[in-house]
């Protein structure tokens, strides 16, 4: 059989990861690979490129994806879905890998429902799928925010002065939470919470007075009073795009009026995306992308890999987009227990 592979939606690491361990399973089944370029966009114009053995070699140490990403959605675009299905028909593909997050991996789902042979692989930084436990991306991202927040916490103490570091985090803010946990920050503003500014406040200029420093760490995400809500544009999936937002420097000027202190705001954005992926995401991808390769050999079509405790199973893509996975109120108590 003829496989198709594609990765949708932003990158993050271990798509690679993922992408190798589909071609070299399939392999052993007999299978070959074809790799289709840039997502859906790639299904649609009609854009792809060999995939066997030779070109996944060396790309086990690359975050990003050798076959390029876009949002592109092709229920948006004019006869996408027709010219999807005529393309896979060119190629004579019996069946497809998707490799992605709500958004492509919600496509796959329509698809299945029309019929197309599809398998998922959930992908992403923002670790916001609620079929599996952890989505790949997510450590390395939220590894490199951390090592990030250490380093402003140097400069920070030296300089006596208040810190944030704002992560990417559209609804979820699984990157903000982990980071500032694992950091030792002193507040943490994520999506799902409204932020408590005047608590923040006063708990910001105690933390001050008493270690010189303070450390925020915020979800590119979060409302604040001075942000208005909704004039942002939108992507093809219907998503805000929030580059412009600027959350950081929102909060910055806050807390400076509000506190009197010296305050400075980075903003890793997509240096969060790139980079070395850690051992966890390289292996959680390896098992990913195979386990898409058994579940094709194995005619078990809309389905979705996901880790469940520490095994690797099947969810139907019904299921994995059904509903976002959002930080719940275990894990926001837990955090803080640390804002003191
Ligand atoms: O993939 C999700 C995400 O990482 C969000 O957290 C962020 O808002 C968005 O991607 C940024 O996307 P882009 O690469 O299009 O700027």
């Amino acid at each position: 059989m003829r496989i198709g592979i594609l990765t949708g939606g932003g990158d993050c690491a271990g798509l690679n990861q993922a992408i190798r361990a589909a071609v070299l399973r399939s392999l052993d089944f007999g299978n070959e690979c074809l790799g289709i370029l840039e997502g859906w966009r790639g299904l649609i114009e009609g854009k792809s490129q060999p995939l066997g053995l030779k070109e996944v070699e060396g790309i086990v140490e690359r975050s990003g994806t050798i076959l390029g990403t876009s949002r592109v959605n092709p229920y948006k675009e004019e006869k996408g879905v027709e010219r999807v299905k005529e393309n896979m028909k060119k190629w004579s593909l019996g069946a497809l890998i998707a490799m992605g997050g709500e958004d492509t991996l919600g496509v796959a789902e329509k698809l299945f429902a029309e019929g197309v042979k599809i398998v998922g692989v959930p992908k992403t930084m923002d670790n916001d799928l609620s079929a599996t436990d952890y989505t790949f991306g997510f450590d390395s991202s939220a590894t490199r925010a951390m090592e990030a927040a250490s380093a402003l916490i140097d400069t920070g103490s030296s300089h006596r002065r208040v810190m944030i570091l704002e992560v990417m985090g559209r609804h979820a803010g699984w990157v903000a939470l982990f980071t500032g946990i694992a950091s030792g920050a002193d507040w943490i503003l994520i999506p799902e919470r409204k932020p408590e500014i005047k608590k923040m406040v006063n708990h910001i200029k105690d933390v001050h007075r008493r270690k010189n420093y303070a450390l925020l760490v915020a979800s590119e995400g979060v409302t604040l009073p001075a942000l208005k809500v909704g004039e942002e544009e939108k992507d093809k999936f219907g998503h805000m795009i929030l580059k412009k937002r600027k959350v950081g420097e929102t909060l910055s000027k806050l807390i400076e009026k509000e506190t009197g202190l010296e305050t400075r705001v980075s903003v890793i954005g997509h240096m969060q995306r790139g980079g070395v992926p850690s051992l966890f995401d390289r292996i959680l991808a390896t098992r990913c992308g195979a386990k898409a390769a058994e579940l094709i050999q194995e005619g078990k079509f809309g389905q979705m890999v996901a880790l469940r405790g520490n095994e690797i199973v099947e969810v139907s893509l019904k299921e994995a987009v059904a509903k976002l996975k959002l930080v719940d109120e275990a894990w926001w108590s837990l955090a803080k227990v640390f804002f003191k």
